[in-house]
């Protein structure tokens, strides 16, 4: 039996469950057992198979809704007094026979809830008991076995983190605007907008950087796509991107407004419109924000083949939802919150309706 654990964003990790499920199952390994969320750490999914590591390993790697994939060793509750004590003592017993033959590691981790310490005391305190153990150096960039250590609330978990780079750094991008979508984000909303069904094509309107056309490409490289933004830069950036990605040319950009979208596009023509607008804080007046989203709907209800999927990121989802009660002519499929950054948007997953009603 091979356990594995996933990081992705909270909100997520029934994505990561279904996407696991599928690689497995298409391998043809055995049934996995998942727990999401295992002790109620939001963003993670526990994996247990039948298959072992090295048949484990590549499905693991290829899985894109996922940042991180640790092996895990071992959980304990932490005491109110000397948790840092506590940590040495369970750290220094655990047996971690990666760490018998390395040359070099380190510790790392992450450090959730209110504690007298910080993770970087739970590193110091770790990084130490297995020096001691195993006589094994510690190089921060060069090492061999990565031991990471999460305290969340009043629990440690201990594993090794088996990937090096985040998955999720898979695209190459030189035009690097602050407000990117994470490829994370961009393939959970693809999944959502079912681009196996339908004729037409997919459409980013607020393309940005062109996360969202650049994680379509690397998974339906037949796909037609279209991008747009307002502005030239984001325009010239998402082409620029993509070339650099190794996808350019399979979509088509243009320098357009969102609220405009009938002008520049045929009815029907697409399958789906999966898209990051501005969250709203830089539009200023709350009238530019009824303003654009109406507009923007209207025009992707014009454009989506009937029963296309629109996919949408929301900062303000109470204000989405009012605006879309106004426009109608869509049926919400379901809507979720996940957490990026430190914030919560809503994905809004919308259907055309096949028939006005
Ligand atoms: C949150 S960013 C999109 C980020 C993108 N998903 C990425 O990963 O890079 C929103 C984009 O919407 C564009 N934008 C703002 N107002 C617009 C409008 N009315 N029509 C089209 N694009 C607009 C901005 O220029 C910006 O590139």
């Amino acid at each position: 039996m091979t356990q594995l654990l996933f990081t992705t964003n909270p909100g997520l990790e029934d994505v990561v469950a279904a996407e696991f499920e599928e690689r497995v199952a298409a391998a043809g390994l055995g049934e996995t057992a998942v727990s999401l969320k295992p002790f109620d750490l939001d963003g993670q999914v526990m994996v247990d198979n039948p298959a072992s590591m090295a048949d484990l390993w590549p499905l693991a790697q290829q899985m894109r809704s996922v940042y991180h994939v640790i092996r895990p060793l071992h959980v304990f509750d932490l005491p109110d007094t000397e948790p840092l004590a506590r940590i040495r003592q369970v750290v220094g017993e655990l047996d971690i026979a990666e760490m018998e033959t390395a040359v070099s590691f380190r510790a790392t981790g992450n450090r959730t809830g209110e504690h007298e310490f910080t993770s970087v005391d739970v590193q110091r305190v770790a990084g130490a008991a297995l020096v001691e153990k195993y006589g094994t150096a510690v190089d921060l960039t060069g090492y061999e076995v990565d031991v990471r250590l999460d305290v969340i609330q009043q629990r440690c978990w201990v594993g090794l983190q088996l990937t090096r780079v985040r998955l999720s750094k898979r695209q190459t991008r030189v035009y690097t605007p602050m407000a990117a979508l994470k490829t994370v984000l961009a393939y959970a909303m693809l999944r959502f907008a079912r681009l196996d069904d339908g004729s037409g094509g997919l459409l980013d309107p607020f393309c940005g950087s062109g996360t969202i056309l650049i994680e379509a490409a690397q998974s339906f490289p037949d796909l037609p796509l279209y991008g747009s933004d307002a502005f030239p830069k984001p325009v010239q950036g998402t082409a620029d991107n993509m070339a650099a990605s190794g996808v350019g040319g399979q979509a088509q950009l243009i320098q357009a407004d969102a609220r405009d979208l009938r002008d520049h596009y045929e009815p029907g023509s697409m399958r789906a419109i999966v898209t990051n607008p501005p969250f709203g804080v830089r539009l200023g007046r709350r009238s530019d924000f009824r303003h654009l989203y109406s507009n923007f709907l209207q025009g992707a209800h014009r454009i989506l083949e009937p029963g296309g999927r629109l996919v949408v990121l929301v900062g303000r989802r109470r204000a989405f939802n009012f605006i879309l009660d106004k426009v109608g002519g869509f049926h919400l499929a379901h809507v979720r919150i996940v957490e990026t950054g430190g914030i919560y948007p809503a994905i809004f997953v919308l259907e055309r309706r096949q028939r006005e009603t």
